[in-house]
């Protein structure tokens, strides 16, 4: 099987250690023929080279890897390498959650199969347990800790007490978080996960769009000695349900009671959970970024398709996410607590409060509403 490889930065370099190792038996007729850069002074293999379509055309290229990052050229190259009927491997979360729909599509009307384990969970193997589980059970909910950079900052936060502006600065100097760290702290990345697990979960693929996300880059030292106070660990989750017919799902803070093991993953370690039918909960936990933990998925995927294992549970198609149905208890910290007239439950203090069991769409709406920039919400129950 030969592989043209686009991106060399922390995944695509990483692939490349893998393969060229040949170190299991699996790996030794799997081989890299081209690497797509930028420019060819990137490096001095012989692989190299800068033009995507001399990928693209090559006839003796099976499958595209792309580790690129970002919505195009990476959209477009999807596009035309399934049309074209062959197969793709991303660990583009971003791209993939956006353009699942009609990759998909393509993947189905020309036969062409895509990977996208490494797009979720990292080194986890999280979309591969969800399609093994789904070989007997239906899934009815997954939740998880899906981000290292957040998870780290909340736990330096509550193990430190420091605040959130502290951590960030720390996770930066360790390379956890990047210079701009809006993808991650704004919970949009585990948006495209959580997007990107419902599909795999429940065949329910939604646009990432309509996914309510909330993050961490207001939170305050504050409010997680509130939590701590009250036997909570906050965690960043993302979580979808599947009920009655109609997907709910969100990114938020959540208040983990500090008997709940996932509030015990700490630093940069991630956790997913299901529930399956007969199987019950089953956790998964690991290292959900990095080069290698990253590229081991991606080039599972390869050996997934080297082997043509297919998923035969799984016939994602288009949904809508409907959270009419969910209801829960709320923690939010404003300046415009006047907006939030007939949710209050119980006044922590002058700028936060708790709501007693309401609509997470009503709350949600009442959030839009205040429009405060500095505003920090999290779920306490449901
Ligand atoms: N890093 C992780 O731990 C991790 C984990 C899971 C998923 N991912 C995902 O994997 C993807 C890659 O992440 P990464 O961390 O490896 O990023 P990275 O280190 O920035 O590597 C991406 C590489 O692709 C190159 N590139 C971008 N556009 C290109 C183009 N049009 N033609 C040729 N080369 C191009 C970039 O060059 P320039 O730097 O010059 O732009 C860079 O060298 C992202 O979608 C990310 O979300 C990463």
């Amino acid at each position: 099987m030969n592989l043209g490889l686009l991106g060399f930065g922390v995944v695509g370099s990483g692939v490349c250690r893998i393969i060229d190792a040949q170190d299991t038996e699996e790996l030794k007729d799997i081989h890299i023929s081209k690497i797509l850069v930028k420019d060819l002074s990137e490096g001095n293999d012989p692989r190299l080279c800068v033009n995507a379509e001399e990928i693209l055309n090559d006839p003796d290229i099976d499958v595209i890897v792309e580790c690129m990052g970002g919505l195009e050229p990476a959209h477009a190259i999807a596009a035309k390498t399934l049309a074209a009927g062959k197969s793709f491997v991303t660990s583009n979360k971003k791209m993939y959650a956006t353009f699942q729909q009609e990759l998909q599509q393509l993947s189905t009307t020309h036969g062409g199969r895509i990977g996208c384990e490494a797009c979720v969970g990292g080194g986890i193997p999280w979309l591969h347990e969800v399609a093994h589980t789904r070989r007997i059970d239906a899934i009815s909910s997954f939740r998880g800790i899906m981000n290292g950079t957040t998870n780290y900052i909340l736990s330096g936060m509550t193990d430190t007490g420091a605040e959130f502006d502290e951590m960030l600065k720390q996770a930066q100097s360790l390379g956890y978080a990047e210079r701009d760290p809006s993808d991650d702290i704004d919970g949009y990345d585990v948006r495209y996960k959580t997007c990107i697990s419902a599909a795999h979960c429940f065949d329910a693929m939604a646009k990432p769009e309509e996914i309510p996300s909330y993050g961490i880059r207001n939170i305050k030292a504050k409010d997680i000695a509130w939590a701590r106070k009250n036997q909570r660990i906050i965690k960043l989750i993302g979580q979808g349900t599947l009920k009655d017919g109609a997907l709910q799902a969100s990114v938020m803070p959540v208040f983990l009671h500090e008997s709940d093991a996932m509030s015990r993953v700490s630093s940069n370690f991630n956790q997913i959970e299901l529930n399956g039918a007969t199987l019950g909960r089953a956790a998964f936990y690991g290292q959900g970024a990095g080069s290698l933990p990253t590229a081991h998925a991606v080039v599972q995927d390869i050996i997934d398709l080297k082997q043509n294992r297919t998923h035969a549970a799984s016939h994602p198609h288009a949904c809508n996410v409907d959270n009419e149905a969910v209801t829960g208890t709320y923690y939010v910290r404003t300046a415009k607590l006047a907006s939030f007239t007939g949710l209050i439950d119980q006044k922590i203090d002058e700028e936060t409060f708790l709501t007693a069991a309401v609509s997470m769409n009503g709350l949600l709406q009442a959030v839009k509403n205040a429009d405060d920039p500095a505003l920090f919400l999290a779920e306490v129950d449901r």
